[in-house]
């Protein structure tokens, strides 16, 4: 299973020495939580750290856009190291355009939701175009809190939509994942487990101990 640290706990101070701990260790990607101030009451780190980002790690970077109209980063964002753009739905207005300018640029296109938005929200024609469903298990715009059960039967109703239509998308879940939390979300359906907190609060920074535990 791919595992996404969520850069979003890690040592800003020492960020390199931190990422580079990720070194060597297979099926990671590294979750980018772009926050705007808006669409979250926080904000994170920009187009300056993100382009650096490649030239201390070989790693997949996997940014989660939570910000309030992903439309207007398009541009700015097109010729960045991204491997996704992962937008909140909450965001856009118009989806299925976006999601067709953005796939001419990143390799994978991505949808998140919040935890109280139904996956209702999005018609059925659209999964077939997407490449992962990001399900948000605790309050957008902080790491540390704690997973929100409900979101498992949003899992367990997409896990049946992939197998009644034969629909390709990785299931990601984001927020709250620990070892516990981690073999309830698998069950139900995820296929791909961001974790922030869990990671890097391991006290002597094995964080590869951490990745194994939530595998
Ligand atoms: C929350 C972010 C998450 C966050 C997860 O808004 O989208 O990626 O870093 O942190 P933990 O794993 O600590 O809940
Ligand atoms: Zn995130």
């Amino acid at each position: 299973m791919i595992i996404s640290p969520s850069l979003l706990s890690a040592d800003f101070l020492n960020l390199a020495e931190d990422v580079k701990r990720f070194d060597g260790i297979d099926d990671l990607w590294l979750h980018l939580d772009i926050m705007d101030g808006h669409f979250v009451p926080n904000l994170t780190f920009g187009r300056t750290v993100i382009e650096k980002l490649p030239t201390i790690t070989q790693h997949k970077l996997d940014a989660h856009f939570m910000v309030s109209n992903p439309e207007a980063y398009l541009e700015s964002f097109k010729n960045y190291p991204l491997y996704n753009f992962t937008f909140h739905w909450e965001g856009v207005t118009h989806h299925d355009s976006f999601i067709s300018r953005l796939k001419d640029i990143f390799p994978s296109v991505r949808i998140s939701l919040k935890h109280s938005t139904p996956i209702e929200v999005i018609p059925t024609y659209l999964f077939e175009k997407i490449d992962l469903i990001l399900i948000m298990s605790v309050n957008p715009g902080f790491g540390g809190q704690k997973f929100i059960s409900g979101v498992i039967d949003k899992i367990e109703k997409l896990k049946i939509l992939k197998e009644t239509y034969n629909f390709q998308f990785e299931i990601q879940v984001d927020g709250g994942i620990n070892e516990r939390v981690s073999k309830v979300v698998t069950e139900a359906g995820a296929t791909n487990l961001v974790a922030g907190s869990y990671i890097f609060s391991e006290p002597d920074k094995n964080y590869l101990k951490r990745i194994d535990s939530l595998r």
